[in-house]
Protein backbone atom coordinates (compact mmCIF):
# COMPACT_ATOMS: atom_id res chain seq x y z
CA UNK A 1 0.00 0.00 0.00
CA UNK A 2 1.38 3.33 -0.90
CA UNK A 3 1.01 5.92 2.13
CA UNK A 4 -0.06 9.23 1.51
CA UNK A 5 1.69 12.61 2.35
CA UNK A 6 0.96 16.34 2.27
CA UNK A 7 3.98 18.22 0.46
CA UNK A 8 4.22 21.55 1.34
CA UNK A 9 5.91 24.62 -0.50
CA UNK A 10 6.73 27.28 1.36
CA UNK A 11 7.17 30.20 2.03
CA UNK A 12 3.66 31.31 1.83
CA UNK A 13 1.84 34.43 3.67
CA UNK A 14 -1.79 33.20 4.69
CA UNK A 15 -4.57 35.41 3.94
CA UNK A 16 -8.36 35.09 3.99
CA UNK A 17 -11.22 33.88 6.15
CA UNK A 18 -11.49 30.25 7.46
CA UNK A 19 -14.45 28.28 9.55
CA UNK A 20 -13.51 26.41 12.17
CA UNK A 21 -15.41 23.51 12.86
CA UNK A 22 -17.40 21.99 15.74
CA UNK A 23 -14.89 19.97 18.42
CA UNK A 24 -13.47 16.68 17.73
CA UNK A 25 -13.01 16.78 22.14
CA UNK A 26 -16.66 17.78 22.51
CA UNK A 27 -17.82 15.56 20.02
CA UNK A 28 -16.80 12.39 21.40
CA UNK A 29 -17.68 12.27 24.64
CA UNK A 30 -21.29 13.53 23.57
CA UNK A 31 -21.11 10.65 21.31
CA UNK A 32 -20.88 8.71 23.84
CA UNK A 33 -23.25 10.27 26.22
CA UNK A 34 -25.87 9.51 23.50
CA UNK A 35 -25.70 6.16 25.36
CA UNK A 36 -27.94 7.34 28.05
CA UNK A 37 -30.84 8.23 26.31
CA UNK A 38 -34.01 6.02 25.29
CA UNK A 39 -34.56 8.60 22.84
CA UNK A 40 -33.34 9.61 19.98
CA UNK A 41 -30.49 12.57 19.89
CA UNK A 42 -29.69 15.15 17.20
CA UNK A 43 -25.87 16.42 17.15
CA UNK A 44 -25.05 19.41 14.73
CA UNK A 45 -21.71 21.04 14.01
CA UNK A 46 -19.80 17.76 14.76
CA UNK A 47 -16.55 17.72 12.60
CA UNK A 48 -15.86 15.27 9.88
CA UNK A 49 -12.78 13.57 10.89
CA UNK A 50 -11.32 10.03 11.62
CA UNK A 51 -11.66 9.87 15.32
CA UNK A 52 -15.17 10.93 14.97
CA UNK A 53 -16.01 8.24 12.52
CA UNK A 54 -14.46 5.59 14.81
CA UNK A 55 -17.15 6.75 17.83
CA UNK A 56 -19.51 6.53 15.37
CA UNK A 57 -17.78 2.84 14.47
CA UNK A 58 -17.93 1.73 18.12
CA UNK A 59 -21.53 3.21 18.97
CA UNK A 60 -22.88 0.73 15.48
CA UNK A 61 -20.53 -2.32 17.28
CA UNK A 62 -22.25 -1.95 20.40
CA UNK A 63 -25.74 -1.48 18.77
CA UNK A 64 -26.36 1.98 17.73
CA UNK A 65 -27.86 3.39 14.77
CA UNK A 66 -26.24 6.41 13.55
CA UNK A 67 -27.61 8.80 10.76
CA UNK A 68 -24.60 10.27 9.13
CA UNK A 69 -24.89 13.62 7.29
CA UNK A 70 -22.00 15.80 8.43
CA UNK A 71 -22.35 18.59 10.31
CA UNK A 72 -25.48 16.59 11.56
CA UNK A 73 -25.71 13.17 13.38
CA UNK A 74 -28.64 11.47 14.48
CA UNK A 75 -28.30 8.92 16.96
CA UNK A 76 -31.04 6.62 17.89
CA UNK A 77 -30.54 4.86 21.21
CA UNK A 78 -28.82 1.34 21.71
CA UNK A 79 -30.09 -1.88 20.92
CA UNK A 80 -29.39 -5.37 22.21
CA UNK A 81 -27.18 -6.47 24.89
CA UNK A 82 -24.15 -6.23 23.44
CA UNK A 83 -21.98 -3.78 26.13
CA UNK A 84 -18.09 -4.89 24.97
CA UNK A 85 -16.16 -2.48 22.94
CA UNK A 86 -13.34 -4.01 21.54
CA UNK A 87 -9.48 -3.78 21.83
CA UNK A 88 -9.40 -3.03 17.92
CA UNK A 89 -11.64 0.00 17.99
CA UNK A 90 -10.47 1.33 21.66
CA UNK A 91 -6.49 0.84 20.59
CA UNK A 92 -7.02 3.12 17.83
CA UNK A 93 -8.85 6.30 19.71
CA UNK A 94 -7.99 6.50 23.52
CA UNK A 95 -11.40 8.52 23.48
CA UNK A 96 -13.93 5.98 22.77
CA UNK A 97 -12.72 4.67 26.48
CA UNK A 98 -15.52 6.76 27.91
CA UNK A 99 -18.61 4.91 26.82
CA UNK A 100 -17.45 2.83 30.35
CA UNK A 101 -19.36 5.52 32.13
CA UNK A 102 -22.65 5.62 29.99
CA UNK A 103 -22.83 1.66 29.66
CA UNK A 104 -22.22 0.86 33.21
CA UNK A 105 -24.67 3.26 34.18
CA UNK A 106 -27.39 2.77 31.94
CA UNK A 107 -26.71 -1.22 31.03
CA UNK A 108 -25.46 -1.90 34.40
CA UNK A 109 -22.31 -3.09 32.79
CA UNK A 110 -19.68 -2.98 30.55
CA UNK A 111 -16.45 -4.71 29.10
CA UNK A 112 -14.30 -2.06 27.40
CA UNK A 113 -10.74 -2.73 26.20
CA UNK A 114 -7.96 -0.58 27.78
CA UNK A 115 -6.58 1.74 25.95
CA UNK A 116 -3.42 0.83 25.14
CA UNK A 117 0.10 2.90 24.79
CA UNK A 118 0.35 6.07 22.93
CA UNK A 119 3.26 7.91 21.39
CA UNK A 120 2.02 11.00 23.64
CA UNK A 121 3.48 9.11 26.51
CA UNK A 122 2.08 7.15 28.86
CA UNK A 123 -1.74 8.19 29.46
CA UNK A 124 -3.15 5.59 32.25
CA UNK A 125 -7.07 5.42 33.46
CA UNK A 126 -6.52 4.92 36.82
CA UNK A 127 -8.58 8.03 37.61
CA UNK A 128 -11.37 6.66 35.57
CA UNK A 129 -11.08 3.50 37.43
CA UNK A 130 -11.01 5.19 40.50
CA UNK A 131 -14.24 7.64 40.44
CA UNK A 132 -16.41 4.50 38.78
CA UNK A 133 -15.25 2.40 41.62
CA UNK A 134 -16.07 5.29 44.37
CA UNK A 135 -19.68 5.21 42.24
CA UNK A 136 -19.67 1.73 43.46
CA UNK A 137 -18.83 -0.41 40.23
CA UNK A 138 -17.11 -3.05 40.85
CA UNK A 139 -14.19 -3.52 38.89
CA UNK A 140 -11.66 -5.94 37.29
CA UNK A 141 -8.96 -5.53 34.37
CA UNK A 142 -8.06 -8.92 32.99
CA UNK A 143 -6.60 -10.25 29.55
CA UNK A 144 -6.30 -5.97 28.97
CA UNK A 145 -10.04 -5.07 29.26
CA UNK A 146 -11.92 -3.28 32.17
CA UNK A 147 -14.91 -5.27 33.12
CA UNK A 148 -17.39 -3.20 35.53
CA UNK A 149 -20.56 -3.70 36.54
CA UNK A 150 -23.04 -2.31 39.20
CA UNK A 151 -26.95 -2.53 39.74
CA UNK A 152 -27.17 0.71 41.01
CA UNK A 153 -24.29 3.20 41.33
CA UNK A 154 -24.02 4.96 44.59
CA UNK A 155 -23.43 8.83 44.62
CA UNK A 156 -20.65 9.97 46.10
CA UNK A 157 -18.16 12.91 46.95
CA UNK A 158 -14.92 12.06 44.56
CA UNK A 159 -11.66 13.20 44.55
CA UNK A 160 -10.60 13.29 41.09
CA UNK A 161 -7.22 14.92 40.49
CA UNK A 162 -3.89 12.75 39.85
CA UNK A 163 -0.17 14.02 39.74
CA UNK A 164 -0.77 15.99 36.06
CA UNK A 165 -4.11 17.63 37.78
CA UNK A 166 -7.20 16.90 36.71
CA UNK A 167 -8.19 14.66 33.92
CA UNK A 168 -10.43 15.96 31.32
CA UNK A 169 -12.16 12.53 29.87
CA UNK A 170 -12.04 10.82 33.72
CA UNK A 171 -14.32 13.45 34.57
CA UNK A 172 -16.49 12.94 31.27
CA UNK A 173 -16.38 9.12 32.42
CA UNK A 174 -17.50 9.87 36.02
CA UNK A 175 -20.16 12.43 35.58
CA UNK A 176 -21.84 10.45 32.74
CA UNK A 177 -22.11 7.48 35.12
CA UNK A 178 -23.09 10.08 38.37
CA UNK A 179 -26.02 11.37 35.97
CA UNK A 180 -27.78 8.18 36.61
CA UNK A 181 -26.92 7.27 39.90
CA UNK A 182 -28.78 7.33 42.94
CA UNK A 183 -28.24 10.61 45.21
CA UNK A 184 -25.60 12.90 44.88
CA UNK A 185 -22.57 13.08 43.77
CA UNK A 186 -19.64 15.57 44.25
CA UNK A 187 -16.52 15.72 41.68
CA UNK A 188 -13.65 17.48 43.47
CA UNK A 189 -10.96 18.57 41.44
CA UNK A 190 -12.86 17.75 37.85
CA UNK A 191 -11.60 18.91 34.58
CA UNK A 192 -12.88 22.84 34.04
CA UNK A 193 -12.37 22.32 29.82
CA UNK A 194 -15.07 23.88 27.52
CA UNK A 195 -15.34 20.16 26.04
CA UNK A 196 -16.79 18.94 29.78
CA UNK A 197 -18.84 22.52 29.96
CA UNK A 198 -20.43 21.48 26.66
CA UNK A 199 -20.92 17.81 27.73
CA UNK A 200 -22.97 18.81 30.79
CA UNK A 201 -25.51 20.91 28.88
CA UNK A 202 -25.78 18.32 26.81
CA UNK A 203 -26.56 15.86 29.32
CA UNK A 204 -29.06 18.83 31.37
CA UNK A 205 -30.75 18.48 27.60
CA UNK A 206 -31.47 15.00 28.39
CA UNK A 207 -32.72 15.90 31.69
CA UNK A 208 -29.63 15.34 34.20
CA UNK A 209 -29.53 17.39 36.90
CA UNK A 210 -25.57 19.13 37.03
CA UNK A 211 -24.26 22.35 38.53
CA UNK A 212 -20.62 24.00 38.41
CA UNK A 213 -19.19 22.18 35.38
CA UNK A 214 -16.21 24.69 34.32
CA UNK A 215 -15.31 24.78 37.98
CA UNK A 216 -13.45 22.29 39.93
CA UNK A 217 -16.44 21.38 41.75
CA UNK A 218 -19.24 19.41 39.72
CA UNK A 219 -22.44 18.53 42.07
CA UNK A 220 -24.96 15.81 40.06
CA UNK A 221 -27.66 14.70 41.51
CA UNK A 222 -28.77 11.31 39.93
CA UNK A 223 -32.46 10.85 37.84
CA UNK A 224 -33.93 7.36 37.08
CA UNK A 225 -33.72 8.27 33.08
CA UNK A 226 -32.71 10.78 30.42
CA UNK A 227 -34.46 11.62 27.43
CA UNK A 228 -33.30 12.40 23.75
CA UNK A 229 -31.82 15.76 22.95
CA UNK A 230 -30.62 18.24 20.53
CA UNK A 231 -27.13 19.88 20.66
CA UNK A 232 -24.96 21.83 18.78
CA UNK A 233 -21.13 21.27 19.32
CA UNK A 234 -18.88 23.75 20.68
CA UNK A 235 -16.14 25.31 17.96
CA UNK A 236 -13.42 23.31 18.29
CA UNK A 237 -10.39 25.94 20.37
CA UNK A 238 -7.43 23.77 19.36
CA UNK A 239 -8.37 23.86 15.36
CA UNK A 240 -8.60 27.61 15.97
CA UNK A 241 -5.33 28.29 17.88
CA UNK A 242 -3.54 26.31 15.11
CA UNK A 243 -5.38 28.77 12.54
CA UNK A 244 -4.16 31.60 14.96
CA UNK A 245 -0.45 30.34 14.96
CA UNK A 246 -0.20 30.00 10.92
CA UNK A 247 -0.99 33.35 10.93
CA UNK A 248 1.81 34.14 12.93
CA UNK A 249 4.27 31.28 11.71
CA UNK A 250 3.46 33.00 7.76
CA UNK A 251 3.15 36.79 8.59
CA UNK A 252 -0.85 36.12 7.62
CA UNK A 253 -3.59 38.11 7.88
CA UNK A 254 -6.59 35.28 8.63
CA UNK A 255 -9.85 35.72 10.20
CA UNK A 256 -11.52 33.10 12.02
CA UNK A 257 -15.28 32.26 11.51
CA UNK A 258 -17.64 30.26 14.45
CA UNK A 259 -15.15 30.50 16.83
CA UNK A 260 -15.65 31.16 20.73
CA UNK A 261 -12.76 33.37 21.70
CA UNK A 262 -13.87 32.92 25.24
CA UNK A 263 -12.09 29.52 25.22
CA UNK A 264 -9.17 30.83 23.45
CA UNK A 265 -7.83 33.23 27.01
CA UNK A 266 -4.34 31.89 27.53
CA UNK A 267 -4.00 31.12 23.77
CA UNK A 268 -4.52 35.00 23.02
CA UNK A 269 -2.51 35.99 25.68
CA UNK A 270 0.55 34.45 25.24
CA UNK A 271 0.34 35.32 21.43
CA UNK A 272 -0.26 39.03 21.77
CA UNK A 273 3.06 38.83 23.57
CA UNK A 274 4.70 37.08 20.86
CA UNK A 275 3.54 39.95 18.60
CA UNK A 276 0.69 38.89 16.86
CA UNK A 277 -2.47 41.32 16.63
CA UNK A 278 -6.00 40.12 17.20
CA UNK A 279 -9.63 41.94 16.93
CA UNK A 280 -12.52 40.52 17.69
CA UNK A 281 -16.01 41.18 16.03
CA UNK A 282 -20.01 41.35 17.33
CA UNK A 283 -20.82 38.65 14.57
CA UNK A 284 -18.04 35.77 17.22
CA UNK A 285 -15.21 35.79 14.11
CA UNK A 286 -11.38 37.38 15.02
CA UNK A 287 -9.14 38.22 12.84
CA UNK A 288 -5.28 37.52 13.51
CA UNK A 289 -2.36 39.19 11.83
CA UNK A 290 1.36 38.44 12.02
CA UNK A 291 4.57 40.51 11.99
CA UNK A 292 7.99 40.26 10.48
CA UNK A 293 9.58 40.28 14.08
CA UNK A 294 7.84 37.95 16.38
CA UNK A 295 9.14 38.13 20.74
CA UNK A 296 10.09 34.99 22.13
CA UNK A 297 8.11 33.58 25.19
CA UNK A 298 7.95 30.85 27.49
CA UNK A 299 5.28 28.99 28.37
CA UNK A 300 4.19 26.15 30.09
CA UNK A 301 1.06 23.75 29.19
CA UNK A 302 -1.34 23.32 32.21
CA UNK A 303 -5.26 22.43 32.42
CA UNK A 304 -7.82 25.08 31.31
CA UNK A 305 -7.71 27.70 31.31
CA UNK A 306 -4.07 27.31 30.73
CA UNK A 307 -2.38 26.75 27.93
CA UNK A 308 -3.79 23.76 25.79
CA UNK A 309 -0.94 21.12 25.81
CA UNK A 310 -2.98 20.07 21.84
CA UNK A 311 -1.10 23.52 21.04
CA UNK A 312 2.23 22.93 22.61
CA UNK A 313 3.87 21.86 19.15
CA UNK A 314 2.21 24.00 17.12
CA UNK A 315 3.70 27.01 19.33
CA UNK A 316 6.82 25.31 19.28
CA UNK A 317 7.00 25.77 15.56
CA UNK A 318 6.34 29.11 16.22
CA UNK A 319 9.21 30.15 18.21
CA UNK A 320 11.64 28.88 15.72
CA UNK A 321 10.87 32.16 14.30
CA UNK A 322 10.86 34.02 17.42
CA UNK A 323 14.01 36.19 17.82
CA UNK A 324 15.62 35.09 20.81
CA UNK A 325 15.18 31.46 23.06
CA UNK A 326 12.21 30.39 24.24
CA UNK A 327 11.30 27.72 27.11
CA UNK A 328 8.52 25.09 26.75
CA UNK A 329 7.62 23.39 29.54
CA UNK A 330 4.94 20.32 29.20
CA UNK A 331 3.36 19.73 32.25
CA UNK A 332 0.42 17.26 31.36
CA UNK A 333 2.16 14.90 28.62
CA UNK A 334 6.14 15.03 30.09
CA UNK A 335 6.95 12.69 26.69
CA UNK A 336 5.02 14.87 24.36
CA UNK A 337 8.13 15.99 22.28
CA UNK A 338 8.25 13.58 19.43
CA UNK A 339 7.90 17.04 16.77
CA UNK A 340 11.17 18.11 18.25
CA UNK A 341 13.86 15.83 16.26
CA UNK A 342 11.51 16.84 13.18
CA UNK A 343 11.57 20.11 13.47
CA UNK A 344 15.42 20.20 13.80
CA UNK A 345 15.43 18.16 10.48
CA UNK A 346 13.74 21.44 9.11
CA UNK A 347 16.56 24.11 10.56
CA UNK A 348 15.31 24.86 13.87
CA UNK A 349 17.15 24.43 17.09
CA UNK A 350 15.45 23.01 19.68
CA UNK A 351 16.91 20.83 22.50
CA UNK A 352 14.99 19.16 24.81
CA UNK A 353 15.38 17.65 28.37
CA UNK A 354 12.90 16.33 30.36
CA UNK A 355 9.26 18.16 30.59
CA UNK A 356 11.25 21.28 29.05
CA UNK A 357 12.29 22.38 25.43
CA UNK A 358 14.54 25.52 24.70
CA UNK A 359 13.82 26.69 21.35
CA UNK A 360 16.70 29.15 19.47
CA UNK A 361 15.10 31.64 17.64
CA UNK A 362 15.04 32.89 14.73
CA UNK A 363 15.97 30.30 12.58
CA UNK A 364 15.90 29.93 8.83
CA UNK A 365 13.21 26.89 8.07
CA UNK A 366 14.55 24.60 5.13
CA UNK A 367 11.59 22.12 3.43
CA UNK A 368 13.09 18.42 4.68
CA UNK A 369 10.82 15.21 4.81
CA UNK A 370 9.43 14.71 8.50
CA UNK A 371 7.52 12.41 9.75
CA UNK A 372 4.37 13.15 11.78
CA UNK A 373 4.00 11.11 14.99
CA UNK A 374 0.56 12.33 16.54
CA UNK A 375 -2.14 14.58 15.97
CA UNK A 376 -0.87 17.53 16.74
CA UNK A 377 2.90 17.61 16.08
CA UNK A 378 1.28 16.76 12.60
CA UNK A 379 0.05 20.27 12.89
CA UNK A 380 3.03 21.81 13.97
CA UNK A 381 5.28 19.94 10.96
CA UNK A 382 2.57 21.55 8.43
CA UNK A 383 2.77 25.13 10.07
CA UNK A 384 6.57 24.59 9.87
CA UNK A 385 6.36 23.45 6.68
CA UNK A 386 4.63 26.74 5.40
CA UNK A 387 6.77 29.17 7.02
CA UNK A 388 10.40 27.05 5.15
CA UNK A 389 11.66 27.45 1.96
CA UNK A 390 11.20 25.08 -0.05
CA UNK A 391 9.18 21.47 -0.08
CA UNK A 392 8.35 19.84 3.42
CA UNK A 393 7.22 15.96 2.48
CA UNK A 394 4.96 15.54 5.60
CA UNK A 395 4.48 11.84 6.17
CA UNK A 396 1.69 9.62 8.18
CA UNK A 397 -0.92 12.41 7.43
CA UNK A 398 -3.42 9.71 8.94
CA UNK A 399 -2.70 11.66 12.28
CA UNK A 400 -3.86 14.69 10.83
CA UNK A 401 -7.36 13.43 9.63
CA UNK A 402 -7.48 12.20 13.26
CA UNK A 403 -8.65 15.46 14.24
CA UNK A 404 -8.74 18.62 11.62
CA UNK A 405 -11.15 18.48 9.73
CA UNK A 406 -10.63 19.49 5.83
CA UNK A 407 -7.10 21.22 6.44
CA UNK A 408 -5.62 20.93 3.57
CA UNK A 409 -8.93 22.71 1.45
CA UNK A 410 -8.62 25.44 4.23
CA UNK A 411 -5.20 26.19 3.91
CA UNK A 412 -5.54 25.79 0.08
CA UNK A 413 -8.24 28.37 0.36
CA UNK A 414 -5.93 30.64 2.47
CA UNK A 415 -3.21 30.90 -0.12
CA UNK A 416 -1.01 27.50 0.79
CA UNK A 417 0.50 25.59 -1.26
CA UNK A 418 -0.52 22.20 -0.14
CA UNK A 419 -1.38 19.07 -1.99
CA UNK A 420 -1.09 15.19 -1.27
CA UNK A 421 0.95 12.32 -2.92
CA UNK A 422 1.50 9.10 -2.37
CA UNK A 423 5.25 8.01 -1.83
N1 LIG B 1 -4.09 10.92 33.81
C1 LIG B 1 -3.82 10.04 34.84
N2 LIG B 1 -4.75 9.08 35.11
C2 LIG B 1 -5.92 8.98 34.40
C3 LIG B 1 -6.19 9.89 33.37
C4 LIG B 1 -5.24 10.86 33.10
O1 LIG B 1 -2.79 10.12 35.47
O2 LIG B 1 -6.71 8.09 34.71
C5 LIG B 1 -3.10 11.96 33.50
C6 LIG B 1 -2.62 11.93 32.05
O3 LIG B 1 -1.60 10.98 31.86
C7 LIG B 1 -2.17 13.35 31.85
C8 LIG B 1 -3.18 14.15 32.67
O4 LIG B 1 -3.73 13.22 33.59
O5 LIG B 1 -0.89 13.55 32.40
C9 LIG B 1 -4.29 14.78 31.89
O6 LIG B 1 -4.81 13.86 30.93
P1 LIG B 1 -6.36 13.82 30.59
O7 LIG B 1 -6.96 12.63 31.24
O8 LIG B 1 -6.96 15.15 30.89
O9 LIG B 1 -6.33 13.57 29.02
P2 LIG B 1 -7.49 12.85 28.24
O10 LIG B 1 -8.77 13.19 28.87
O11 LIG B 1 -7.16 11.42 28.02
C10 LIG B 1 -8.02 14.82 26.60
C11 LIG B 1 -7.95 15.07 25.13
C12 LIG B 1 -6.49 15.19 24.70
C13 LIG B 1 -5.84 16.32 25.48
C14 LIG B 1 -5.98 16.06 26.99
C15 LIG B 1 -5.46 17.18 27.85
C16 LIG B 1 -9.91 13.97 24.25
C17 LIG B 1 -10.48 12.90 23.41
N3 LIG B 1 -8.59 13.98 24.40
O12 LIG B 1 -7.36 13.58 26.82
O13 LIG B 1 -6.51 15.54 23.32
O14 LIG B 1 -4.47 16.41 25.16
O15 LIG B 1 -7.38 15.88 27.31
O16 LIG B 1 -6.10 18.37 27.56
O17 LIG B 1 -10.63 14.80 24.76
C18 LIG B 1 -5.73 15.66 21.11
O18 LIG B 1 -6.84 16.12 20.78
O19 LIG B 1 -4.74 15.66 20.33
C19 LIG B 1 -5.56 15.10 22.44
C20 LIG B 1 -4.56 14.28 22.76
Amino acid sequence: MRIRKYVVEGPVRLKGEVKISGAKNSALPILAATLLSTQPCTLYNVPKVRDVETMIRLLEVLGVRVDVDFPVLRVYPKKGRRVLAPYSIVKTMRGSFCVLGPLLARFKRAKVSLPGGCVIGVRPVDLHLKGLSELGAQIRVEKGYVYASADRLQGKKIYLGGMFGSSVLATANVMMAAVLAEGETIIENAACEPEIVDLAEFLVKMGAKIEGAGTPWIRIVGVKELAGAEHRIIPDRIEAGSFIIAAGITRGDIKLTGVEIGHLGAVVDVLKRVGLSFWSYKDGSLRVKGQKRLRPENIATLPYPGFPTDLQAQFMALMTQSDGTSVITERIYPDRFMHVPELNRMGANIKREGPYAVVQGPTELKGAEVMASDLRASAALVLAGLAAKGRTDVWRIYHLERGYENLKEKLKKLGAKIWEEKG
